[in-house]
């Protein structure tokens, strides 16, 4: 797909802090996203504005990103005000679908943090470690039926059931349905959601396909997420289908397009330093090391924000509800704040924020982590060096997360 057309720049924004990167479609990232977040890191100013996808803010230095991300009264999740959200849904005639609200990501503190917490305990370190022998066996098997071709395209035979039949078992949805979800969760993330409306249509197209088991939950409560969610209460009164509709078209996403992208540009990383490989095979004790790391150099998620009031930013002069993006691969490699960022280094001094910063610092860290280490654990175990299959090139795709879209193993 080709750029998307330049918007024309409002009059408040100088020339100055003007950068064009379309997150979606930039031809270098495509090639080399690392490279490219590179090179804005080098050449862009921390706060930029883009002519893209509509015109709209980046927040890329390490410091910038961080002040936003924990501050909701600089920027906001909310791309439309919960208290307006209330009264538009009070207006709705008798009938109309329900206006969703993907919660807890598009609220602010107080609510925000009302929302989010029916979700810790099931994302807690305790209940995600429960589930570390199953990842290991799922991992082993999907890495055995591959072992004897000497090949693999990685993130079509491993990095995709592996991450999504973990995530659909522990919510609750038909593990046989995963290739009709990703292909919706695929197309839902491919594009700008710009017009609100829009958006609706879009949300309603994941809440259909859950529907039939968001409500069967409701009838015969099972152990997983959804049958838990059913039992919080919200501001008092019991959950109704929409408060599940409204946490589900999150976790969906979440669930089904993050580690599987991890994955990718670890593997990738792995399969391109054999040194690395081989390091690691010697002392796996050294593998979180490596995990923490890959996460860092190649962090790859670019959450939205509105800008909360009139401000100016690093620089950057805004008008309250402009939009921004915050650029996690970029604050990653911020050489202000990791010491040659292009270097991969086993132990770093800074911690990466690879999952946010700030009220809505990712809920299924823990649930990665476990799933990366063990893969990564395995497949140093279970593989012989791998390479990269020179005769196939890796392409990258763009938008709020990133990562390979295949990446051909040898070995
Ligand atoms: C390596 C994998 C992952 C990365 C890098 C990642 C990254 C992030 C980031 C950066 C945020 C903050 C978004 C913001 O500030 O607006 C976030 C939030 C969130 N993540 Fe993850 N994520 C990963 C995996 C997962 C998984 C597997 C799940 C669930 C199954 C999950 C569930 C969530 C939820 C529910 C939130 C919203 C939290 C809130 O609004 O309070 N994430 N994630």
């Amino acid at each position: 797909m080709s750029l998307t057309p330049a918007a024309p720049k409002p009059d408040h924004i100088p020339d100055a802090v003007v950068y064009d990167f379309d997150i979606f479609h930039d031809p270098a990232l495509k090639q080399d996203a690392y490279k490219r977040a590179m090179q804005i890191v080098k050449e862009a100013p921390p706060v930029f504005w883009t002519p893209r996808n509509g015109g709209h803010w980046l927040i890329a230095g390490h410091k910038a990103v961080f002040d936003a991300s924990r501050d909701p009264a600089l920027f906001t999740s909310e791309y439309i005000p919960f208290e307006k959200i209330q009264e538009m849904r009070a207006a709705l005639p008798p009938g109309a679908p329900h206006l969703l609200q993907p919660t807890p990501i598009t609220m602010d503190p107080p609510t925000h943090t009302t929302y989010r917490l029916p979700l810790q305990g099931v994302f807690s370190p305790k209940a995600m470690g429960n589930l570390k022998e199953h990842v290991r066996t799922l991992a082993s098997k999907l890495l055995d039926d591959v072992k004897a071709n000497g090949k693999c395209e990685f993130m079509n035979e491993i990095a995709e059931p592996l991450p999504v039949q973990v995530f659909l078992e522990l919510f609750g949805l038909p593990v046989e349905r995963q290739r009709q979800y990703r292909d919706l969760v695929k197309e839902h993330m491919s594009q700008e959601n710009t017009d609100p409306k829009q958006m609706q249509q879009r949300l309603y197209k994941l809440t259909d396909v859950m529907h039939d088991t968001i409500v069967d939950r409701r009838d015969n409560p099972k152990n997983d997420m959804i049958s838990m969610l059913w039992k919080s209460e919200f501001n008092g009164k019991p959950a109704t289908l929409n408060d599940l509709e409204d946490y589900c078209v999150v976790l969906f996403t979440a669930g089904l397009d993050t580690v599987m992208n991890a994955m990718g540009l670890g593997v990738l990383h792995f399969a391109t330093h054999l040194d690395l490989q081989n390091k690691l095979r010697a002392d796996p004790s050294l593998i979180s090391d490596a995990t923490e790391e890959m996460l860092r150099r190649y962090t790859f998620t670019l959450p939205p924000r509105w800008s909360a009031k009139d401000q100016e930013f690093f620089g950057a002069p805004m008008k309250k509800g402009e939009r921004a993006v915050l650029m996690l691969p970029t604050a990653d490699l911020d050489p202000k704040e990791f010491e040659s960022p292009e270097n991969f280094e086993l132990q770093r001094d800074k911690v990466h924020i690879a999952f946010g910063v700030g009220p809505h610092r990712c809920l299924g860290s823990h649930l990665a982590r476990i799933e990366l280490n063990i893969l990564y654990e395995e497949m140093l175990k279970r593989l012989p060096e791998f390479r990269l299959d020179a005769s196939k090139p890796v392409t990258y795709h763009g938008g709020h997360v990133w990562g390979p879209d295949q990446v051909h193993l040898v070995w």
